[in-house]
């Protein structure tokens, strides 16, 4: 047998991963325990908005303190949303292509309506990250938010808290975001349970556990992220005495 077609009899083992069913689980399970640590930490770091202006801006202005270290970061990221969604997206493909028709009854019933949207929900989020990058870090969608500066020992720096609350004392972009948290809520809700599935995590005896462990994660995001918007709305966090932009 000569070497090609040895080759194309047993691919490589990263050919084999990313050909099997199973591979791709593991990649989208990989990716999607990275993105979940990025959901949380992110949180973490924007609820320090509660903290104060200085609190938050100090945050910012060490994070993008990191230069390259902050790239890699990036870099990291997207590649880890690219691999999610083309493994994810490749999976229902080949799903949707060995059953094209739909069982009357089935386990869809069973898998219930988060494991079935999982596809629309996770690219929903993705719109929405695009969007909010646009909003918060290109500053693409509004370009004032650039003049906002505050001091920071005796340094002139980005105003990343009166950003948050003006960008949040609009009801509707409030309201996009509570909606579009509750839909990335969802989509962990069910793709945490995978993940633990895919990792090997389940069993009979943990599996109620896990399952529950995986909503209270999923309720702790939403809940988090949402008290920004609901605490800008509700007046908790103001903006600094007579600021406008
Ligand atoms: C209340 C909700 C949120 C607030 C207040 C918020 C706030 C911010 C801010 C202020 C930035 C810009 C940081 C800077 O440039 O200094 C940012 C960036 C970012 N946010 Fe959010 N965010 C929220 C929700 C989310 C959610 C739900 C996700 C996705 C899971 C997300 C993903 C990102 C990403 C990927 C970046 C870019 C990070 C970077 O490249 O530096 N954010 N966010």
């Amino acid at each position: 047998m000569s070497s090609t077609e040895l080759a194309q009899k047993s691919p490589g083992l990263a050919t084999g991963l990313t050909s099997s069913s199973i591979g791709k689980k593991l990649f989208v399970a990989i990716t999607g325990a990275a993105l979940l640590a990025f959901a949380f930490g992110h949180m973490v770091g924007n609820l320090q908005v509660f903290m104060g202006q200085d609190q938050i801006n100090k945050y910012a202005h060490a994070l993008q303190g990191l230069g390259a270290a902050l790239w890699v970061i990036r870099v990291g990221l997207i590649v880890m949303a690219i691999l999610h969604i083309w493994f994810a997206v490749k999976l229902k493909l080949e799903n949707w292509k060995a059953r094209p028709v739909n069982y009357a009854y089935s386990n869809t019933v069973q898998a219930g309506l988060a494991s079935r949207t999982m596809i629309w929900s996770g690219l929903l989020v993705f719109s929405f990250i695009t969007y909010h990058l646009l909003h918060f870090t290109i500053l693409a969608t509004n370009p004032e938010y650039k003049s906002l500066t505050a001091m920071l020992n005796g340094q002139e720096v980005h105003d990343v808290y009166s950003m948050i609350i003006y960008g949040f004392k609009q009801p509707l972009i409030s309201g996009f975001y509570i909606v579009m948290m509750f839909l990335l809520a969802y989509h962990l809700s069910h793709g945490i349970k995978s993940m633990f599935q895919t990792l090997g995590l389940n069993n009979e005896r943990y599996e109620p556990k896990l399952n529950k462990l995986a909503i209270a994660i999923a309720t702790i995001i939403f809940l988090g992220y949402i008290s920004i918007p609901v605490a800008i709305l509700a007046g908790l966090v103001k903006l600094p005495g007579g600021m406008t932009i």
